[in-house]
Protein backbone atom coordinates (compact mmCIF):
# COMPACT_ATOMS: atom_id res chain seq x y z
CA UNK A 1 0.00 0.00 0.00
CA UNK A 2 1.10 3.48 -0.89
CA UNK A 3 2.30 5.57 2.15
CA UNK A 4 0.29 8.86 2.01
CA UNK A 5 0.78 11.59 4.20
CA UNK A 6 -1.99 13.80 5.60
CA UNK A 7 -0.99 17.47 6.04
CA UNK A 8 -4.25 19.09 7.95
CA UNK A 9 -4.80 22.68 9.32
CA UNK A 10 -4.91 23.83 12.30
CA UNK A 11 -7.75 23.26 14.20
CA UNK A 12 -7.37 22.45 18.07
CA UNK A 13 -5.50 24.04 21.03
CA UNK A 14 -2.99 20.73 21.01
CA UNK A 15 -2.22 21.96 17.53
CA UNK A 16 -0.67 25.52 18.56
CA UNK A 17 1.17 23.42 21.57
CA UNK A 18 2.38 21.12 18.37
CA UNK A 19 3.60 24.19 16.59
CA UNK A 20 4.93 26.36 19.25
CA UNK A 21 7.31 23.55 20.39
CA UNK A 22 8.46 22.66 17.17
CA UNK A 23 9.33 26.30 16.35
CA UNK A 24 11.47 26.75 19.47
CA UNK A 25 13.22 23.53 19.05
CA UNK A 26 14.73 25.79 15.76
CA UNK A 27 14.72 28.92 17.53
CA UNK A 28 17.40 26.92 20.18
CA UNK A 29 19.33 25.99 16.73
CA UNK A 30 19.45 29.55 15.15
CA UNK A 31 22.61 31.26 14.59
CA UNK A 32 21.16 34.12 14.38
CA UNK A 33 18.58 34.70 17.20
CA UNK A 34 19.19 31.35 19.54
CA UNK A 35 21.09 34.16 22.08
CA UNK A 36 18.34 36.18 22.59
CA UNK A 37 16.28 33.35 24.37
CA UNK A 38 19.31 31.68 26.51
CA UNK A 39 17.78 33.28 29.71
CA UNK A 40 14.46 32.48 29.38
CA UNK A 41 12.45 30.37 31.48
CA UNK A 42 10.90 27.71 29.43
CA UNK A 43 8.08 26.40 31.67
CA UNK A 44 6.72 29.37 32.35
CA UNK A 45 7.20 30.90 28.61
CA UNK A 46 5.79 28.05 26.80
CA UNK A 47 2.55 28.21 28.09
CA UNK A 48 2.03 31.85 27.93
CA UNK A 49 2.90 31.41 24.41
CA UNK A 50 -0.06 28.64 23.83
CA UNK A 51 -2.34 31.14 25.34
CA UNK A 52 -1.02 33.87 22.91
CA UNK A 53 -1.70 31.63 19.99
CA UNK A 54 -4.63 30.28 20.46
CA UNK A 55 -6.09 34.39 21.48
CA UNK A 56 -4.98 34.89 17.93
CA UNK A 57 -6.02 32.02 16.24
CA UNK A 58 -9.35 31.19 18.11
CA UNK A 59 -9.90 34.55 19.91
CA UNK A 60 -10.45 32.91 23.63
CA UNK A 61 -9.47 36.13 25.36
CA UNK A 62 -7.63 34.10 27.77
CA UNK A 63 -3.95 36.42 27.01
CA UNK A 64 -3.58 38.78 29.15
CA UNK A 65 0.01 40.63 28.62
CA UNK A 66 1.93 42.90 26.74
CA UNK A 67 4.79 41.68 23.73
CA UNK A 68 5.17 44.90 22.82
CA UNK A 69 6.22 46.49 26.27
CA UNK A 70 8.47 43.56 26.54
CA UNK A 71 9.90 43.00 23.22
CA UNK A 72 10.58 47.27 23.70
CA UNK A 73 12.41 46.17 27.18
CA UNK A 74 14.78 43.27 25.14
CA UNK A 75 15.41 45.84 22.69
CA UNK A 76 17.00 47.83 25.56
CA UNK A 77 19.65 45.37 26.38
CA UNK A 78 19.68 42.76 23.39
CA UNK A 79 19.47 45.15 20.58
CA UNK A 80 17.09 43.96 18.60
CA UNK A 81 17.52 44.22 14.13
CA UNK A 82 14.95 43.90 11.31
CA UNK A 83 17.67 41.24 10.28
CA UNK A 84 16.19 39.14 13.60
CA UNK A 85 12.76 39.64 13.03
CA UNK A 86 12.95 38.24 9.19
CA UNK A 87 15.05 35.60 10.56
CA UNK A 88 11.98 35.12 13.45
CA UNK A 89 9.61 35.16 10.90
CA UNK A 90 11.49 32.39 8.61
CA UNK A 91 12.04 30.11 11.24
CA UNK A 92 7.52 30.65 12.01
CA UNK A 93 6.74 30.21 8.30
CA UNK A 94 8.98 26.98 7.94
CA UNK A 95 7.34 25.61 11.18
CA UNK A 96 4.09 25.94 9.85
CA UNK A 97 4.86 25.01 6.63
CA UNK A 98 5.96 21.83 7.37
CA UNK A 99 3.39 20.54 9.79
CA UNK A 100 -0.04 22.06 8.54
CA UNK A 101 -1.53 23.22 5.45
CA UNK A 102 -5.32 25.45 5.22
CA UNK A 103 -7.23 28.44 6.27
CA UNK A 104 -5.90 28.58 9.68
CA UNK A 105 -1.97 27.63 8.80
CA UNK A 106 -2.51 30.63 6.26
CA UNK A 107 -3.94 33.07 9.09
CA UNK A 108 -1.46 32.54 11.31
CA UNK A 109 1.88 33.36 8.99
CA UNK A 110 -0.12 36.58 7.99
CA UNK A 111 -0.81 37.03 11.85
CA UNK A 112 2.55 36.63 12.81
CA UNK A 113 3.38 39.26 9.62
CA UNK A 114 1.35 41.84 11.03
CA UNK A 115 3.17 41.37 14.25
CA UNK A 116 6.28 41.80 13.77
CA UNK A 117 5.53 44.45 11.77
CA UNK A 118 3.90 46.07 14.19
CA UNK A 119 6.79 45.12 16.68
CA UNK A 120 9.34 46.88 14.38
CA UNK A 121 7.37 49.94 13.80
CA UNK A 122 7.23 50.51 17.46
CA UNK A 123 10.82 49.46 18.64
CA UNK A 124 13.12 49.88 15.76
CA UNK A 125 12.13 53.12 14.51
C1 LIG B 1 13.68 39.05 16.61
C2 LIG B 1 12.47 38.63 16.97
C3 LIG B 1 12.10 38.22 18.36
C4 LIG B 1 12.87 37.88 19.44
C5 LIG B 1 14.39 37.79 19.52
C6 LIG B 1 11.96 37.59 20.55
C7 LIG B 1 12.35 37.20 21.82
C8 LIG B 1 11.52 37.05 22.89
C9 LIG B 1 11.94 36.84 24.26
C10 LIG B 1 13.40 36.71 24.73
C11 LIG B 1 10.82 36.80 25.02
C12 LIG B 1 10.76 36.72 26.56
C13 LIG B 1 10.57 35.37 27.09
C14 LIG B 1 10.56 35.43 28.61
O1 LIG B 1 11.61 35.41 29.22
O2 LIG B 1 9.47 35.51 29.19
C15 LIG B 1 9.68 36.92 24.14
C16 LIG B 1 8.37 36.86 24.54
C17 LIG B 1 7.30 36.87 23.68
N1 LIG B 1 7.36 37.01 22.31
FE1 LIG B 1 9.01 37.40 21.23
N2 LIG B 1 10.67 37.74 20.11
C18 LIG B 1 10.69 38.12 18.80
C19 LIG B 1 9.62 38.34 17.98
C20 LIG B 1 8.32 38.07 18.31
C21 LIG B 1 7.19 38.15 17.41
C22 LIG B 1 7.29 38.58 15.93
C23 LIG B 1 6.10 37.78 18.13
C24 LIG B 1 4.65 37.67 17.68
C25 LIG B 1 4.29 37.49 16.43
C26 LIG B 1 6.53 37.49 19.47
C27 LIG B 1 5.71 37.09 20.50
C28 LIG B 1 6.08 36.98 21.81
C29 LIG B 1 5.14 36.81 22.92
C30 LIG B 1 3.64 36.71 22.83
C31 LIG B 1 5.91 36.75 24.08
C32 LIG B 1 5.39 36.55 25.49
C33 LIG B 1 4.92 37.85 26.07
C34 LIG B 1 4.43 37.67 27.50
O3 LIG B 1 5.22 37.17 28.34
O4 LIG B 1 3.28 38.01 27.76
N3 LIG B 1 7.88 37.66 19.54
N4 LIG B 1 10.12 37.10 22.86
Amino acid sequence: MEDIDIINDITTKIDIEILVNAFYEKVKKDQQISHFFKHVNWKTHMPIMYVFWENVLFYTGSYVGNPMLLHKELHTHMPLSKKDFDQWIHLFHETINENYEGKMAEAMKERANNISIIMQTKILD
